[in-house]
């Protein structure tokens, strides 16, 4: 609402300035104001950016600049601006401007928060894990932070279509065919730990027996043509992991079905047609006998080598990159996409400029249709190494999902003991919490993080109950949740008020009881919010400004946006409750508005934290 007014001022006060896009970009200074400092805001809620170095730039007086910008900005009953220090523009929005914003955006069934809807059609490409092995620590990233991505886009209003891209095609199933058709090994095939074994001791023998390797050559050329024996038993290989895969991803409380699962043996058929294409097009070259085509455009990644896509390497089946272009093909063409993501390790990154490179070149992915890598760094384990097993194997997804959720729970009933009011959880309660914080302890941790960065896996850090971590958030909820209990609770009887509120006022280490008297999520009707102490502003500001941040979200596909925003509500929701009584506010109507911002706050944060796949509890 207030970037286009700004960018309209600044284009009247200087057309030149204008042109400089980044001119208008408003910055909220409450994010980097601590919010716990307990002052109102020095500048403002939010400032203009860029004026200073704009105003240089075209050898302007900075001062008379930001005047002139406030001269023509029209922020109608919105907010006032002004002049800063050097030439600061910074605005102050107005109380009851945010009042009736907050009444639009919490209590008249706004699903979207404040956001506009965005009706596209979005290919996410995400998890994609290659079959026949469990799933280790490197897909978690890929289905955590795709699965937040799949969540988000969704709430604005778009279609999405998840693509599970597994590897369920190639050289590893031919051995492993090989493997456990030979006489002396006796395998269980519905049970993926012994065909992990199995992939081990194929692998070997693949690599030590050139009879055991042709054999399984031969396989694939078979399972590529169509032999329904070689299908059978490769059908059951998919089977088995893809039911194993499913299960990690119930436990994680992700989105994706088997219906996802578009896996690369879907493009087998496709790929002489891609190969057809891409000859008709003039890309594709013979060199050596491979067929490939040219991305000269990152010959620095290369060195000394051809800077080259592989699309079949001699001698072979199709590769990686033939599927891919098969895949993009097919989510322009049949899915229809508007924009595709890939969620990929960053290793993969060139792979990915090729493929955009290539099928840009070959029409596959036209101007209108956006693609973009969504890469992420490795998972570190606390030596700042990848994420390895003490003895320098692979961790098992649904081990240390397993660990999360055990260490949840016992920190759980560790904090259970130390209740003080009210029933002890039950074991199955216990149990229930340990299982969200677990699982949201993982998401949160790696979704609240830069994800182009590698980041340090740390199950101590990641279940703090203080800090940016995800029971800090949950645990944030259930007290704003906590409110409109004891405002329940007081109607019945008084004298409760004295029990709630100061049970909730020492947050940090009080446990709340467990209740049953008011259903989840109940909204209160409508209470007109009057926004009187600075915390109360600063706390609506906050509360208003998720569309900006969803938004920056939708553009980056940056989860950590989102988390970060998070924590500041949490932030300024922890220093509104500290200095305004809300149970016993002076007067009744201060009381109604006060337990509306606490009910605007939950909604929050449940909407929030939904967001990036989190559940959260009503006690806990
Ligand atoms: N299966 C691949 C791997 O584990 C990831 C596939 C990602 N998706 C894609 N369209 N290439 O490395």
């Amino acid at each position: 609402l207030i970037r286009p007014r700004v960018l309209a001022a600044i284009k009247i006060a200087s057309p030149a300035a204008g042109e400089i896009a980044t001119v208008a970009d408003c910055a909220y200074t409450n994010s980097w104001i601590s919010a716990k400092s307990n002052a109102p805001l020095p500048f403002g809620d939010i400032q203009v950016r860029g004026l200073l170095q704009a105003a240089k730039r075209l050898k302007l007086d900075p001062h008379q600049f930001a005047a002139a910008v406030i001269e023509h900005l029209d922020l109608g009953d919105i907010g006032t601006a002004k002049v800063d220090g050097p030439g600061f523009v910074n605005i102050r929005l107005n109380d009851s401007y945010l009042e009736n914003r907050l009444q639009e955006v919490f209590w008249k069934g706004d699903e979207r928060y404040g956001v506009e809807e965005v009706k596209q059609r979005v290919i996410i490409d995400y998890s994609s894990p290659n079959l026949a092995k469990e799933m280790h620590v490197g897909h978690l990233r890929s289905t955590i932070i795709g699965d937040a991505l799949h969540r988000i886009h969704r709430f604005v209003g778009s279609e999405v279509i998840a693509q599970n891209h597994v590897g369920d095609w190639g050289t590893q199933f031919g051995m492993l065919i090989a493997h456990v058709n030979d006489a002396e090994t006796h395998v269980d095939l519905d049970q993926l730990q012994g065909l992990e074994q199995l992939y081990v001791q194929a692998k070997v023998r693949f690599d030590a027996e050139p009879e055991f390797k042709e054999r399984a050559r031969d396989n694939v050329v078979k399972l590529q043509a169509g032999d329904p024996e070689m299908k059978e038993q490769w059908l059951k290989i998919v089977d088995v992991s893809l039911r194993h895969a499913q299960k990690i991803y119930d436990t994680l409380d992700t989105l994706l079905t088997r219906n996802d699962v578009c896996g690369e043996s879907f493009y087998n058929d496709d790929l002489p047609k891609v190969v057809e294409d891409l000859t008709a097009c003039g890309l594709l070259v013979v060199d050596g006998g491979a067929k490939v085509v040219f991305t000269p455009e990152f010959a620095k990644d290369f060195g000394k080598n051809k800077p080259v896509f592989m699309v079949q390497k001699s001698g072979d089946g199709f590769g990686y990159a033939a599927t891919d272009l098969g895949a993009i093909r097919y989510r322009v063409r049949t899915l229809k996409g508007d924009r595709l993501l890939y969620v990929i390790d960053n290793r993969q990154s060139l792979h990915l400029r090729q493929l955009f490179d290539v099928a840009s070149r070959a029409g596959f992915l036209p101007p209108s249709v956006s693609a973009a890598h969504v890469g992420f760094g490795t998972m570190m384990g606390r030596d700042k190494k990848p994420f390895k097993t003490r003895d320098g194997g692979t961790i098992k997804l649904a081990e240390l999902i397993a660990e999360a959720q055990e260490r949840a729970y016992v920190l759980a009933k560790k904090k259970d003991a130390t209740r003080t009011k009210g029933d002890p959880f039950t074991e199955a309660e216990l149990k229930d919490i340990g299982n969200k914080v677990g699982v949201g302890a993982i998401k949160y941790a790696d979704l609240s993080k830069h994800r182009d960065k590698d980041y340090m896996f740390d199950f101590d850090l990641m279940l703090q109950f203080e800090g940016n971590t995800a029971p800090y958030l949950m645990y944030a909820y259930t007290r704003a949740r906590s409110v409109a209990r004891g405002a329940a609770a007081t109607a019945a009887d008084v004298a409760a008020s004295t029990t709630v509120e100061s049970l909730t006022a020492t947050i940090s280490t009080a446990t709340l009881a467990p209740s049953t008297s008011l259903s989840p999520s109940s909204t209160p009707t409508p209470q007109a919010v009057k926004l009187a102490h600075h915390a109360e502003h600063n706390l609506a500001v906050t509360l208003l400004q998720f569309p900006d941040e969803l938004n920056t979200v939708l553009d980056t596909s940056l989860t950590h946006h989102l988390c970060t925003y998070l924590y500041r509500l949490a932030q300024a929701y922890t220093q509104f409750y500290s200095v305004c009584p809300v149970l016993r506010a002076p007067d009744q109507e201060t009381r109604d508005s006060r337990l509306a911002l606490c009910d605007a706050t939950a909604q929050m944060l449940k909407t929030g934290l939904g967001l990036l796949g989190i559940s959260v509890l009503e006690v806990m």
